[in-house]
């Protein structure tokens, strides 16, 4: 086991280099399920997440080979099986994109239920409402679910999303793209990583119209072919370092970034005092003065990130005056919040909103991550923070971030993987 140990109170200065997107790739790697025909992904993130999407491919048949560290080739033309194991998919939230893969590619999909972070209730109504309209028929039983079109083949519908579903409309998509017809999803999803995986889709031969708008149009074709797809880079991990910048202070170049996937963030960190500059991919984000106060509001995309809420509240904590949170995504959001306060942070919680009031400074204190972004959360803090911060279970963290350590001891972060002892742990366990 191993924590993270931080020394904060540095202002960071350098460059750091963002990688490919954590929820386009744990897309992308099953729907290369559809593909008859070798894919080669590149762009991929080193992160526990991705690990697991490949060994799930494996085990299901796939062929993957690592071309180097951030490219694979993945070769699903032999595949015939489609029931997926229990263990792997209880690690991973993104396992239930193997429902749609599986679905499109053979009529039939068995998937134990997803895991993934603990962000309150996470419903998969909407995925099988959207496999059902297609004409499958879909059970859960026993804790896995069970889909199965065998016998009429997948047809196109409309399926209109009740509620905006990242996991939903791209699950869809993915169940669609060798159905016979026209599928159309209505109020669907806009976040990058959705148009990621149709621009994957489409340069392999499906025909997806309208991605990134809430209209998408699939006409189904007959098979997908091999090809060469470069993920797009992780909005949240750019996020993340540029929160991390207002924290701490300091003048730090984000490089290989899509600026446009990052308006959101840009805009409440300027309103919060820090100066940001784009130049084609890349932003510099700089700090040189106290932070202000301001509201935040979570909401698909365009709209303010969920996945971001945690290490822009970590910020707020520092600026100066009230500001107000109101989760709009997750109903259990907050459950770093009285880790944030072991390190004197100032914030009531009721319900979705979350009250900051703007303190001083915070102090390190020995923390566990609870959640991947809350995890990167308390990264941001233990930055900024005056003495020592240690963050356990930080698993959660490295589901999400490639080098999370290495990028930051590259702008002068003093932050380290401490190996944690067993001894250690007991006494931390019977303390708990
Ligand atoms: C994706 O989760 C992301 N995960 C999450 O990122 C992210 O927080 C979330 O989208 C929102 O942006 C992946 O991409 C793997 P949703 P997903 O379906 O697809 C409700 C991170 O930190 N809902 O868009 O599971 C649901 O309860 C992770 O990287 C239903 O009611 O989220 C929620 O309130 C954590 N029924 C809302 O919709 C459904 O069938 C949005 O969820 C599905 C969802």
């Amino acid at each position: 086991m191993y924590k993270y140990v931080i020394h904060g109170g540095k202002p960071l200065f350098g460059e750091i280099e963002i990688s490919g997107a954590k929820n386009a790739a744990v897309a992308i790697l099953p729907a290369a399920l559809l593909v008859d025909g070798v894919c080669r992904i590149e762009n991929i993130p080193q992160i526990s997440d991705v690990t697991l999407s490949l060994e799930i491919l494996r085990e299901l048949g796939a062929g993957v080979r690592s071309i180097n560290k951030n490219t694979v080739e993945i070769d699903c033309r032999h595949i015939r099986n489609f029931c997926v194991p229990d263990d792997p998919c209880r690690k991973m939230r993104a396992s239930y994109y193997l429902i749609g893969a599986l679905l499109g590619r053979f009529g039939r999909a068995q998937v134990s239920m997803p895991g993934g972070c603990n962000l309150g209730v996470r419903p998969i109504d909407l995925h099988i409402k959207g496999f059902e309209a297609l004409g499958a028929n879909v059970d859960v039983l026993g804790g896995f679910v069970y889909a199965n079109a065998q016998e009429n083949g997948l047809s196109g519908a409309t399926v209109y999303m009740d509620q905006v579903s990242v996991g939903a409309t791209m699950n869809v998509m993915m169940a669609a793209v060798l159905a016979k017809g026209l599928t159309v999803i209505e109020n669907a999803a806009k976040e990058p990583h959705v148009v990621d995986l149709a621009n994957f889709l489409n340069s392999m031969g499906a025909d997806i119209m309208g991605a990134g708008t809430d209209v998408i149009k699939i006409r189904g074709v007959e098979k997908l072919h091999g090809g060469t797809y470069s993920i797009i880079p992780d909005q949240i991990e750019a996020g993340t370092y540029m929160a991390c910048v207002a924290a701490a202070g300091g003048n730090v170049l984000i490089k290989n970034v899509i600026p446009k996937h990052l308006d959101c963030i840009t805009a409440k960190l300027v309103e919060m005092g820090v100066e940001i500059q784009e130049d084609g991919d890349d932003i510099r984000v700089i700090r040189k003065h106290g932070l202000k106060r301001t509201n935040i509001k979570t909401m698909p995309y365009p709209g303010f990130p969920t996945d971001m809420q945690p290490q822009m509240t970590a910020c707020l904590c520092l600026a100066q005056g009230t500001s107000m949170v109101n989760e709009g995504i997750w109903e259990n959001r907050y459950r770093y919040v009285e880790e944030f306060k072991r390190m004197g942070a100032k914030i009531q919680v009721d319900g979705k909103i979350a009250v900051v009031e703007g303190v001083d400074h915070l102090t390190g204190a020995p923390l566990q991550a609870c959640d991947l972004r809350a995890g990167a959360a308390m990264v941001v803090a233990g930055l900024a923070a005056v003495g020592t911060t240690e963050i356990g279970s930080i698993h959660y963290i490295e589901r999400g971030y490639d080098d999370l350590t290495g990028k930051l001891q590259g702008v002068g972060a003093d932050i380290r993987i401490v190996d944690v002892p067993d001894d250690d742990l007991r006494t931390e366990s019977h303390a708990g």
